[in-house]
C-alpha cells in the first residue's frame, strides 16, 4: 500500500495567513511603438497548489488583460511556457509558488525573438533548426509497404528512442546556453539531441558521415562547450550531458576517418 501522502500546506505569514505573493514581470511589448522594457509588480494571495500558470491567469483576469504569456496544455507536454523564473530558465505550469519566495520574478526567454512580455517566438527558431538537421524520417526503405500497420522494432530500441522523443522544444536549454548566445545558428542542445534520436533509428538512412555534414562544425556539435546548463534545466529531464558526449565522440570518429 502506497504510504498517505503529506498535505501540501500553503505557506503562512507571521499571522497565519496565506502569503501575499509579488509577481515581477519584465514587461516590453516591441508592437508597441515608444514601449520600454520594464518591471511591472502584482500582488496575488497564494492559494493551495498554485503554479506559475494559476498566478498569471488570475492576474490577467483580474488585474491587467494586457499581460502576455503562453500556455497551451498545462501540465509540461506542450512546452510553450517556458520563461526565466527567478533567474532559471523553467516551465511556468511546472513551477509552484510555494518554491520561491514571496517575490517572484519573471523574464520571457532570452534568446528568442520577442513577441511581448513573457511570450516568445520559439517555433520559428525550432523550424530554422528542424530544416538545417532535416529533423525527420529519412526512410531506408523507399518504398516502404504502407499496407502493415506496424512495423517491427527491438523494444529495448524503442525505449532508448523513445526516451529521446520526450523533447517537448521548449527552448530552456537554448535560453541557458552560452554557445547559442555567441552563435546564432548553433543548433543547441534540442537539435543535438534530435540528431541522437535519429541516429538511433534503424529506419533512417542516414550515416556518421551525413550527420558530419550536418553538425559537424562550430554551429554544431563542435560548437559545444559542454557548459551543461541544458542538462540541469531540462524540464523533462533528458540525458542531455550523455547524448552530446556521445555525438562529439561519434563525430570525431568520423572527422578523423574521413
Ligand atoms: Fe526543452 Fe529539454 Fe527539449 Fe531542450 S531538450 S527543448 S530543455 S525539453
Ligand atoms: Fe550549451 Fe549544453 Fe553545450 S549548455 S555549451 S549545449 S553542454
Ligand atoms: Fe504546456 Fe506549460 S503550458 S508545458
Amino acid at each position: 500500500m502506497n504510504a498517505p501522502q503529506p498535505i501540501q500546506v500553503v505557506p503562512r505569514n507571521g499571522n497565519g495567513e496565506p502569503r501575499r505573493l509579488q509577481i515581477k514581470v519584465l514587461r516590453h511589448n516591441p508592437q508597441l511603438a515608444g514601449s520600454v522594457p520594464h518591471w511591472q509588480t502584482y500582488e496575488i494571495e497564494e492559494a493551495h497548489g498554485m503554479t506559475l500558470f494559476i498566478a498569471l491567469t488570475e492576474i490577467r483576469e483580474k488585474q491587467d488583460p494586457s499581460l502576455q504569456f503562453d500556455f497551451v496544455c498545462r501540465a509540461g507536454i506542450c512546452g510553450s511556457c517556458a520563461m526565466v523564473i527567478d533567474g532559471k530558465p523553467g516551465l511556468a505550469c511546472r513551477t509552484l509558488t510555494k518554491d520561491h519566495g514571496r517575490t517572484i520574478t519573471l523574464a520571457p526567454l532570452p534568446f528568442f525573438e520577442l513577441i511581448g512580455d513573457l511570450s516568445v517566438n520559439t517555433g520559428q527558431w525550432m523550424r530554422a533548426m528542424s530544416e538545417r538537421l532535416q529533423g525527420w524520417l529519412q526512410m531506408r526503405d523507399e518504398s516502404p509497404d504502407i499496407g502493415r500497420i506496424e512495423q517491427p522494432m527491438d523494444p529495448d530500441l524503442a525505449d532508448k528512442i523513445y526516451e529521446l522523443d520526450r523533447c517537448i522544444e521548449c527552448g530552456c536549454c537554448v535560453a541557458g546556453c552560452g554557445t547559442a548566445r555567441m552563435r546564432e545558428d548553433f543548433v543547441g542542445a534540442v537539435g543535438m539531441n534530435r540528431v541522437a534520436r535519429f541516429r538511433l533509428d534503424p529506419r533512417d538512412a542516414r550515416d556518421d558521415a551525413d550527420w558530419y555534414d550536418i553538425i559537424g562544425d562550430d554551429d554544431g556539435v563542435f560548437g559545444c562547450m559542454s557548459l551543461l546548463a541544458c542538462h540541469d534545466l531540462c524540464p523533462k529531464d533528458l540525458p542531455l550531458a550523455t547524448q552530446i558526449a556521445f555525438l562529439r565522440r561519434a563525430m570525431v570518429r568520423q572527422g578523423v576517418q574521413a
